[in-house]
């Protein structure tokens, strides 16, 4: 059993003996970081190696670079670290939800949402994400340019509707449901809380309440029928005594899936096509997958016969990670790559960096899908892991790559992704790695 007293313990901010240094003042490295954590991290681990302190605003936080450290801080065997305490700036939006809880508390909390994302429960899932990105591309197909980002965030933001909730996304309760939802989702971007109206984190919380008060109505109703969406398996789901999750349990880990699922989605989605539309060869290799394949609509029993969409998902998330770091905070004193790191101190590891780091990854900025079969990523168990890994590992990983397949199933089987001649996109990388003017192609029929 752990202790849970180092919940109530404030940061360690003490990392003299540790190299690096704390950026600018009042921001710290937030701007350099902010603007290009590869960067970042690259010209911190070619100065200090793969431990160094910095700061993020007022925070002073450790930088764990490197597959190893990834390894230590995902697997925790010694239980050393804590992701509430890591996550601790989201506690508002998403505090009472299973990322944010540790050991025995994260294990009980994750029953809730085991038979939802069991492949056989999942396959219920592919005839509405098949409905809806079909009718959503049909919109597309011919049209004039158009900034893919917005359009994959509403297809993405309709599919959460319907298979977590069961409500049609269109319609005036799935329009509401899902202003709601992007509502939600578009508040962690935020630097400081500021709850006054007009400012992202007032929406999203305002959005959580309409959200969770929508969740609650449900539960009674999703407990006694048949649905088979995700949030009518939370309901039914019920604890290691036997007895069903509270209302509250199943609202703050409903309102955690759209925060895990509708961003890394959409960046996975955007990201490929970035890719595919510099190299049609890939384009091409799919559409010959998907017309040999032939079908209207596609579910788990197909995707084996569609392996190069997983090796453009792998390769994409490899150069785009939809999850470019991931937080904890040491409980004990410990070590990371022979230096101590003191009890209570922020930690970041950074999963975009390890995709491309020296020294594992041939000519590591080419896109080039065909290194997963060369198996260039099995070098350590932690060179690549865009869904994370042990405890806190990705629960959604399966759907992630469901939608991802569907989507562009419909999408390559007869249509070609143009970009403009020569595009050459300025970046952003947080909260979601994606072009800055949100990927104007056109779609043409082929
Ligand atoms: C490409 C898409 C996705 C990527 C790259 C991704 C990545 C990740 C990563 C790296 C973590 C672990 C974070 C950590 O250890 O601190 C995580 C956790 C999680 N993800 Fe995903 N995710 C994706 C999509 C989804 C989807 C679609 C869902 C649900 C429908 C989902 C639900 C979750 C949940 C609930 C957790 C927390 C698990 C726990 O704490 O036990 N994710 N995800």
């Amino acid at each position: 059993m752990t202790a849970t007293n180092y919940l109530e313990r404030p940061d360690n901010r003490d990392l003299r003996h540790i190299e690096g240094d704390y950026g600018l003042p009042l921001i710290g490295s937030a701007l350099s970081f902010g603007t290009n954590p590869l960067k970042f991290c690259d010209e911190r681990y070619r100065r200090y190696g793969p431990i160094s302190r910095f700061a993020m605003g007022p925070s002073h936080m450790v930088l764990a670079l490197g597959p190893e450290n990834a390894q230590q801080l995902h697997l925790d065997v010694d239980k050393n670290f804590s992701s509430a305490k890591g996550l601790g700036h989201f506690q508002s939006l998403i505090g009472g939800s299973l990322i944010m809880k540790d050991f025995e508390a994260h294990r009980s909390q994750r029953r809730l949402m085991q038979t939802a994302f069991k492949k056989s429960t999942m396959d219920g899932y592919a005839a509405p994400i098949n409905a809806i990105c079909a009718r959503k591309l049909q919109g597309l197909f011919g049209a004039d340019e158009f900034q893919l980002v917005g359009q994959a965030k509403s297809t993405l933001l309709e599919i959460a509707a319907q298979t977590f909730t069961g409500v049609a996304g269109q319609g005036k309760e799935g329009d509401t449901l899902t202003a709601a939802f992007q509502d939600f989702v578009d508040g962690f971007n935020f630097i400081f809380e500021v709850n006054l109206p007009g400012f992202k984190f007032h929406r999203s919380l305002r959005a959580k309440k309409y959200i969770e008060a929508f969740i609650r109505e449900l539960i009674v109703d999703k407990r006694n029928n048949n649905d088979t969406d995700i949030l009518a398996h939370f309901c039914r789901e019920r604890d290691e005594h036997g007895n069903y999750f509270s209302d509250a349990d199943i609202a703050e880990n409903f309102v955690l899936l759209l925060f895990a699922a509708q961003d890394t989605t959409t960046a996975s989605l955007v990201n490929a096509c970035y890719e595919l539309g510099r190299h049609p060869q890939w384009q091409h290799r799919l559409r010959e997958e998907a017309r040999a394949l032939g079908k209207s609509t596609i579910g788990q029993e197909d995707f084996e016969a569609l392996p190069s969409f997983s090796l453009v998902f792998n390769e994409t998330q490899r150069l785009h990670s939809s999850v470019p770091l991931f937080p904890r905070r040491s409980i004990n004193t410990c070590e990371l790559s022979g230096v101590e790191i003191p009890a209570d101190t922020l930690l970041m590891n950074a999963i975009t960096y390890n995709h491309v780091m020296p020294g594992w990854w041939t000519d590591p900025q080419r896109f080039d899908p065909e290194r997963f079969e060369r198996g260039e990523h099995k070098q350590h168990a932690f060179l690549y892991h865009p869904f994370g890994g042990g405890a806190h590992k990705c629960i959604g990983m399966h759907f992630a790559q469901m939608v991802f397949r569907i989507f562009l199933y419909h999408l390559v089987i007869g249509h070609e992704i143009q970009l403009r001649p020569g595009y050459d996109p300025h970046w952003q990388y947080i909260p979601m790695p994606k072009p800055k003017d949100n990927l104007p192609l056109r779609l043409v029929a082929v």
